[in-house]
Parts: C-alpha cells; sequence; structure tokens
C-alpha cells in the first residue's frame, strides 16, 4: 500500500498532497474498506450508444445499478477517465475562463451495488474528508434533497452540524441522473468554503454560482431509472454512486483557489511556456489553459481509439484539438505544438493510465498531422474572416453562410469561429450556420449510434433474466442440438412460427456463432421433430447476440411449425464457418504483421471477416507502399507456413495483458478473456501473435492456407484499410491475375515472363513514332518538303509578320515550328494558331531586335482573348496560351494583326 500522505488540516500552510497521491489515497482508503479497485473504463461508452463519452464514474458500472448484468464484487472503487465535450454534458466554451471547468478530468468513486446504502456511505465520506485528508470541519457543510430526511439525519449524527449547515435544495441539482436513460436518484453533497476574501454564497443562495462554496464530493443514492427522462422503475437494490473531481479536491488539499494551479496543470503549463517561449501566467494565460486541458482529453481519446473526423465522436475530438491548435497558434508557435507536450503528459500520468503510454507514438502522430493539416487552412480562414468582419461594427452578426464556409471549407469548427467573433465584439448566425449544418449532424448521430451495441431492450433483458446466457458450442463444432426456447416476432414473444414466417429465435445452446468482435454471425440450416413427430425445417439467415450473450437466431421457416420446446438439429454451414475461420486467424497474424512493418503505433480501428474476405481498419497517417504490404503477406504467408496449433486459454484480463495480448483500446472486458495464440515469432523467442478473442479460429495456422492483400486504402484521416483473401479465394484471385498475364502473352506472342519486356519495346516505338510524326507535322506547316522558303511574311507598320493556321498541331509541336519561322523571318513577328480536337492553342515568337516594340505575351493574349479564352503566359519573345473553340482560328491572328497595326 502507498504511504498515506499527509495533508495539511491548517490552509495557511502550503501542502504538496500531489494528485497521484490523492487518487491513491482515496483508491485505498475504499479498497481498505472492502471495495474492488477497478481500472477506468475506455472513454467510448461501451454497451451504450445513447452516451457519446463516459462522463461520470458509474457509467461502467451501470448495467450492475439496473440489474442488467449481476456484478461481480457487492463494492468498487475506481478512478474514471471522463470526458464533458459535445452531448448533454458540455464544458468546452467555458475551459480556459473559468477556475474549474475542465473536458477531461478524473472522478474518484465508490460503489454499492446493493450492498451499503446511505449511513455507510455518508460516514465513510466524512471520515475520509476531514481525517485522511484533513480538510477543517468547520469549513465544510453539506446539501440533501429536499425530502431526504433519512440523509439529513445521518449527516446530523455523523457531524454534530447544526440545521444550517445541512442544507436542503429541491431539483436536479440534489437529484442526480446519468442521462435521460439510465440508474438516478436523490444525492447529498459534500462543500467546501474557500473564505470571506472569495465572492459567492452558499448552495441555495442567491450567489451560489460564485467561487467561495465549492462542491467537491457528491453521493448519489440510486434508486430508481429512467427512461426518456422518466422515471420508470425503481432499482432492483438500494445502490450508491459517488463522484469527486480529483483535480477539484488537489486544488482544496493544496490551497488552490483553481484547478489549474495544481501541480499536474502547472507542469502541462510551463511545458507549453516554455515549448512557445511566453509567459505561463501573462495576457496569455487564458490560451495556457486551453491547451494544458485540451492536451489532456485529446491525449485520452486519442488513446482509447477516438481519431479525429468530420461525426460524431471524432467530431468532437477534433473541435477540442482545434481549438487548442488555434490557441497554440495565438501563442506565436512557429511549428505544431500539441504533440510536443505528450512527454509531459505521459510523465505525469502514464504510470496511473498505462493506455496512454502504449499509445503515446499514435497520440503524438496524430496530434501532429492534425496540427499540420489544420496550419494549412488556419491562416486563410482567419483572412476570410477578417474580411467578413471589416464591414461589421460593434455588435455585429457575422453571416451564417461565412461561418459555414469556415467550417465546410477551412475546417474552423463552430465554437471556433464563435470564439474569434467574441473577441471582435460580435456574434454568429447561427441560426443559418445550423439550417447548413443539419445534414452532417444528421450523418453524425447515425454514425455514433452505429458504432455502439444495439441498445438492450427490455425484452432481452428479461429474456435473459429468465433464460440464463446462451451456451456456444460452436468453437469445436460446426453441428449440435438445441431446445428452443423463446421466439420474438416484431418485438413481441410468441409460442410458435409458421412456414414463410421469420422470427428471432432463442435455443438453450447452439454452434452457430453470433456476430462479435468483428465477425458476422453464421449462417447455415435447422431441422426438427416436435412431441407429435412433425418435422420441419427453416433457413438461418444470421444470428446476432442480445443481451450480452443471448444468440438470436434469425430464422425463416421453410417447411412445418416451429415452437417452442422443439429441439433442433442445427447445422451452420460447415464451408462457410471454415472460410470464416481462415480469414479471421489471418486477420489477427495482419495485425501482428502490421506492427513489425509498420510500427508499434498501429491501432486496430474495426475488423470485418466473413466467409468471403477479411477487412482491418487500422491507424496510420501514410498510405503503405507495396514494399511494406509485400513484407506483411510474407510475414503473414511464413507463419501460415509453420503449421503450428492455434491455442486457446481463459484468463484474467491482467493476466491477459501480462502474457503479451494485444488489448484493444476502447474495449472492455469480463472477468475471464479468451485469449488466442497463433504461431512462433519469425525473430526471437515467444509466440508470434497473442490477442483477446472470442471468435472462431483455425485449428492449425496451415488451415489458412494462403493469404494475399488485395487492397489498401485510406478511409478517413489516419485510418487506412486492408483488405485480403485466404485459401482457395486467394488462389482463385491469384489464378485470375495469372490469367490476364497469359492472354497478354497470348496477344504478344511471346512468354509470361518475356511480357514486359515486350511493353517497354512497344512503349518505346510509340514515343519514336510521335516524335516522327511531330517532326512531319513540321514539316507539312512549314510548307511540306523543305519548301519552307515560301513561308512569305506579310508587313504591318513596319513589322515583317508570319501568321499562320496549322491543323492537327498541338501547342508542343507549335514552339519547334516557331522557332524555325523566327530564324528564317529574321526580324519580325511569328504568330500561330494550332487547332486539334476543336481547340486552338497559339504561339508567338518576337525576335530579339523587336524587345520592347512588340511583346510577344501581348499578342498572344489578344489572340487567346479573340478565340474565347483567358489569357496567355510567356516571356516578351515567346508566349503561349490556350482557348476553347479552334474555329475562330482565323480571328485570332486576325487580332494579332490589329495589334500591330496599333
Ligand atoms: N454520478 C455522480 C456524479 O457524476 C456521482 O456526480
Amino acid at each position: 500500500m502507498t504511504p498515506v500522505p499527509r495533508f495539511s488540516p491548517d490552509r495557511t500552510r502550503t501542502v504538496m498532497s500531489s494528485l497521484k497521491q490523492i487518487r491513491s489515497t482515496f483508491l485505498d482508503y475504499f479498497a481498505a474498506d472492502g471495495h474492488e479497485k477497478v481500472h477506468s473504463a475506455p472513454l467510448v461508452p461501451q454497451n451504450d450508444p445513447t452516451l457519446l463519452f463516459v462522463n461520470a464514474g458509474m457509467v461502467p458500472f451501470k448495467d450492475y445499478f439496473t440489474g442488467a448484468s449481476t456484478p461481480p464484487w457487492p463494492r468498487a472503487t475506481s478512478s474514471q477517465k471522463c470526458v464533458r465535450a459535445g452531448g448533454k454534458h458540455n464544458d468546452l466554451d467555458n475551459v480556459g475562463y473559468t477556475a474549474r471547468h475542465l473536458t477531461f478530468f478524473e472522478m474518484l468513486g465508490n460503489f454499492s451495488f446493493g450492498d451499503y446504502f446511505k449511513e455507510h456511505a455518508i460516514d465513510r465520506a466524512w471520515n475520509l474528508v476531514t481525517k485522511d485528508f484533513g480538510l477543517d470541519p468547520n469549513r465544510l457543510l453539506v446539501t440533501v434533497y429536499i425530502d431526504d430526511d433519512e440523509a439529513a439525519a445521518i449527516w446530523k449524527k455523523v457531524t454534530g452540524f447544526s440545521d444550517d449547515k445541512i442544507i436542503r435544495i429541491a431539483g436536479s441539482d440534489n437529484f442526480w441522473a446519468m442521462g435521460d436513460n439510465g440508474p438516478c436518484g436523490p444525492c447529498t453533497e459534500i462543500f467546501w468554503d474557500y473564505g470571506d476574501h472569495v465572492p459567492g454564497g452558499p448552495p441555495g443562495s442567491p450567489d451560489e454560482d460564485g467561487d467561495r462554496f465549492v462542491e467537491i464530493w457528491n453521493n448519489v443514492f440510486m434508486q430508481f431509472e429512467k427512461e426518456n427522462d422518466e422515471i420508470v422503475r425503481s432499482l432492483p437494490k438500494p445502490s450508491v454512486d459517488t463522484g469527486m473531481g480529483l483535480e477539484r479536491i488537489a486544488s482544496v488539499l493544496q490551497g488552490k483557489n483553481s484547478v489549474f494551479d495544481t501541480d499536474l496543470f502547472q507542469t502541462l503549463i510551463a511545458a507549453s511556456a516554455d515549448a512557445t517561449s511566453t509567459d505561463p501566467n501573462g495576457a496569455m494565460a487564458a490560451s495556457h489553459r486551453v491547451i494544458a486541458d485540451h492536451l489532456r482529453s485529446s491525449s485520452f481519446l486519442i488513446a482509447d481509439g477516438v481519431t479525429p473526423s468530420n461525426e460524431g465522436r471524432g467530431y468532437v475530438l477534433r473541435r477540442i484539438m482545434r481549438r487548442a491548435m488555434r490557441h497554440a497558434h495565438l501563442l506565436g508557435a512557429a511549428d505544431p505544438l500539441m504533440h510536443r507536450l505528450v512527454p509531459t503528459l505521459v510523465a505525469e500520468m502514464g504510470e496511473a493510465f498505462p493506455e496512454l503510454k502504449r499509445a503515446q507514438a499514435f497520440v503524438e502522430d496524430t496530434l501532429k498531422q492534425e496540427e499540420i493539416r489544420f496550419r494549412t487552412t488556419l491562416g486563410r480562414g482567419m483572412g476570410l474572416l477578417e474580411d467578413a468582419s471589416r464591414d461589421l461594427g460593434e455588435g455585429g452578426v457575422l453571416s451564417g453562410q461565412t461561418a459555414f464556409t469556415l467550417y465546410d471549407t477551412y475546417g474552423f469548427p463552430l465554437d471556433l469561429t464563435q470564439d474569434e467573433a467574441r473577441r471582435r465584439g460580435f456574434t454568429v448566425d447561427t441560426d443559418a450556420f445550423d439550417a447548413a449544418m443539419n445534414e452532417q449532424k444528421a450523418r453524425s448521430r447515425e454514425h455514433w449510434t452505429g458504432s455502439g451495441q444495439t441498445a438492450s431492450t427490455g425484452e432481452w433483458l428479461a429474456l435473459r433474466d429468465r433464460l440464463g446466457p446462451t451456451v456456444f458450442t460452436g468453437y469445436d463444432a460446426v453441428e449440435g442440438t438445441g431446445e428452443v426456447l423463446a421466439i420474438v416476432r416484431g418485438g413481441a414473444s410468441v409460442d410458435e412460427l409458421a412456414p414463410g414466417e421469420t422470427a428471432e429465435v432463442l435455443f438453450d445452446q447452439t454452434p452457430f456463432y453470433g456476430e462479435g468482435g468483428g465477425q458476422a454471425g453464421d449462417k447455415g440450416e435447422i431441422e426438427w421433430t416436435d412431441a407429435h413427430g412433425e418435422t420441419g425445417a427453416g433457413t438461418v439467415l444470421d444470428v446476432q447476440k442480445h443481451a450480452g450473450d443471448l444468440f438470436a437466431h434469425r430464422i425463416e421457416v421453410t417447411s412445418g411449425t416451429l415452437a417452442i420446446g422443439a429441439r433442433a438439429q442445427l447445422r451452420s454451414s460447415a464451408a462457410a464457418r471454415l472460410t470464416t475461420r481462415a480469414n479471421h486467424s489471418a486477420a489477427h497474424l495482419l495485425h501482428k504483421a502490421l506492427a513489425n512493418v509498420l510500427g508499434g503505433h498501429v491501432a486496430q480501428k474495426g475488423q470485418m471477416v466473413d466467409a468471403e474476405r477479411l477487412r482491418f481498419d487500422f491507424s496510420h497517417n501514410a498510405p503503405v507502399t507495396e514494399d511494406e504490404l509485400a513484407r506483411m503477406e510474407d510475414e503473414v504467408n511464413a507463419v501460415i507456413r509453420q503449421n503450428l496449433p492455434a491455442e486457446t486459454k481463459m484468463m484474467g484480463p491482467q493476466e491477459a495483458i501480462a502474457a503479451g495480448a494485444v488489448a484493444l483500446f476502447g474495449e472492455k472486458y469480463g472477468d475471464e478473456v479468451r485469449v488466442l495464440t497463433l504461431g512462433r515469432a519469425l525473430t526471437g523467442e515467444g509466440p508470434y501473435s497473442v490477442e483477446l478473442c472470442g471468435g472462431t479460429h483455425v485449428a492449425r495456422t496451415g488451415d489458412i492456407a494462403l493469404f494475399k492483400i488485395v487492397s489498401e486504402t485510406g478511409i478517413a484521416a489516419g485510418v487506412r484499410r486492408i483488405e485480403a483473401l485466404t485459401g482457395e479465394a486467394a488462389r482463385q484471385y491469384l489464378l485470375a491475375q495469372a490469367g490476364v498475364a497469359k492472354s497478354l502473352a497470348q496477344s504478344f506472342k511471346v512468354q509470361v515472363a518475356d511480357v514486359p519486356a515486350r511493353v517497354e519495346a512497344l512503349a518505346a516505338d510509340r514515343r519514336a513514332l510521335e516524335k516522327q510524326v511531330a517532326e512531319l507535322k513540321k514539316q507539312l506547316a512549314l510548307g511540306g518538303g523543305g519548301a519552307s522558303a515560301n513561308a512569305a511574311p506579310e508587313e504591318i507598320n513596319g513589322v515583317k509578320l508570319i501568321a499562320r493556321v496549322l491543323d492537327g498541331v498541338d501547342g508542343k509541336g507549335l514552339r519547334g515550328v516557331a522557332e524555325d519561322f523566327r530564324k528564317q523571318v529574321g526580324s519580325g513577328v511569328v504568330a500561330l494558331v494550332g487547332v486539334t480536337e476543336g481547340k486552338a492553342a497559339i504561339t508567338v515568337a518576337v525576335t530579339s531586335d523587336m524587345a520592347g516594340r512588340v511583346n510577344a505575351a501581348d499578342l498572344a493574349r489578344v489572340a487567346v482573348i479573340a478565340m474565347g479564352g483567358q489569357g496567355a503566359g510567356g516571356k516578351p519573345d515567346f508566349a503561349q496560351g490556350g482557348a476553347p473553340d479552334g474555329s475562330k482560328a482565323e480571328e485570332g491572328l486576325a487580332a494579332v494583326r490589329a495589334a500591330l497595326a496599333g
């Protein structure tokens, strides 16, 4: 156990109780009280498509409170990463300008899942803040929900406070809810009094928003569940959820009025000031605060698998990043700044959050690329904003269209534009901006709901409670029997299913894989005999998992009637299963090969394997080269040829990570995870690939047979996709490619191996012929057969002019002809219009003695304009241009004559 740091109860001395010490004191305190220490869940909520980011300590435990799943321990404690930016809880705009708002923070919490309730929670909380943290009870006061007499009585007993220090509050301040959906209940909050030198009143008073009384701890007595913002039921057991903002308690314990004055932030701000050679406390202090906060939220989001994009979570991240980058620009940073601060952040927080350390290289790269990208438009966007603001007076309104252009073309999130508008004393027409944005918003919502799992409906949860989990027998078998336990049709349970009908069917056990972990659900057939000896058959179209571990088979009955209680023979397509397994195992090998060849920053961003192919998405900021692809293919095929048995083992998550298993960013694992090991390392000791995976895999790597990458593309900023084939599909692909080579060889009447040389020889021939044709055209233009002497010049205003229209000669060809004519004319002007494919090209050449009198570029320009074009370019003695209308060639030359005539 870490030694308990000493906190000074006396606020007159400066005490250094660092964030690290406060975190471990809190966790150790509750661990000693029988709480399981649980590592922070990823910021991207699991199992909850209704939430953008984890925004409170209880979110990962939500299902334990509602009873949707059984908690493995009755009590837990954690320091949970939280982001409040975007969505319902959005603190983004305030950050940097107030003493307490942060987009990223840690929430310390202790949780009782139907174990202790109000009395124990209040008693322990008071003991911690007054004894272990040593806060002076005289400077603390508490609030309770308006009618929570029980909590008020407990507080009175525990603290000895008079009634005026146990303040009753009505409304949402003392009734906490996760969101419109989820567990909720009355709460009690502990406040710290910074002293009467700070303006502000106690909670419930008119000036409660001041900085004097600050909430440091919220204890929620979880009793109800909400759906669509209505309380719909009581929780199975009263529970406790608490939340103490680590940064906020640190500011109290360190005797600071602002979270930004605490040790961790001071270190980050010093790094930012150092890197920009600016004063950390001067006029630009707010910029340093914004950068320090946004560095934390961006880095942790990236480490948890979010990458900047224009939709959903990725867009919230981009807004945070760009806001920080705008402030880096304000600080005068000449080069991208944010990535240079990551090492300081990792040094401060990497120990408590190893996922940040593991992802360090990727976080740095992602920040750097985004800053480079944004810097290309930032300056021009600011220019546009400057132009648009010029005519606006004080209090003016910037048009929504300008804001949208800034957003759409220059990558300025709206809040950034508003920030800038505010600095100049005007506002933005957000209605017009919203109208232009609506379409993007709809897309964004679709995107992030789709990326989570399907919300577990009450129906599935109730079925799960009644029936227990479906047993999956398919790791080793593709066939098996199962008893029909339930049939769900149109969201309701039915007893039977007639021929032609389709429904979701649950069995006690199944060899069918339910879609998950990037592997598609199995397809296949079922047959059954019912209690009366009647038989029937159906097709399994797909299998999806609900409520965690219910396998819902989408079945269409083809004959007979399928009823609850029937025993069915379940047969998933053996052929499809074999190829799916090969594709899934190959995806693991590819994942490892990517890390070996491209580097440790490569994180899996998505995967889809089915019977046909495998698709693997990963973070990487540049296209993968042919050579890199070839090296990865070689590696994977080498491991395939090792033909070693695939090994699966069940182990605890920590044990698995210690064994070298790749823990996917953003994944949350249960008590026991399935760890799959494939092959032997190609250099050095140990296995080749170790990953956590619940999918189905080959028995030996040799079963994959062959691995072939067929495409590599970019699908979003910093995210690449590889598609590949295995086994017979890979062989067919290679056969088709070989077929193309063979038919080319036949057309050229050479051996396949000689095709490249033949193609090269043909290309060389073609180049030679093109040259010859150009030469011939030139000869023709000059009068043919060397009879160039008859190109007699005309004379205008004392200037000799050779003006010709040359059919079939392009701009390149004109150049040579013009040179020849120029030599021929001795002193004067050559104007040639070539017409190819209906278009005109003009070349004007002027002999050197005419310099100052006649300008080739001017003449070319008048000709181009006469022929319907825009302009021409070149030097005073030689200029060229093009125009769309070749039929006006003579008019072009007429324009030249007119210009010479003056
Ligand atoms: N879940 C409670 C909060 O976030 C503790 O304040």
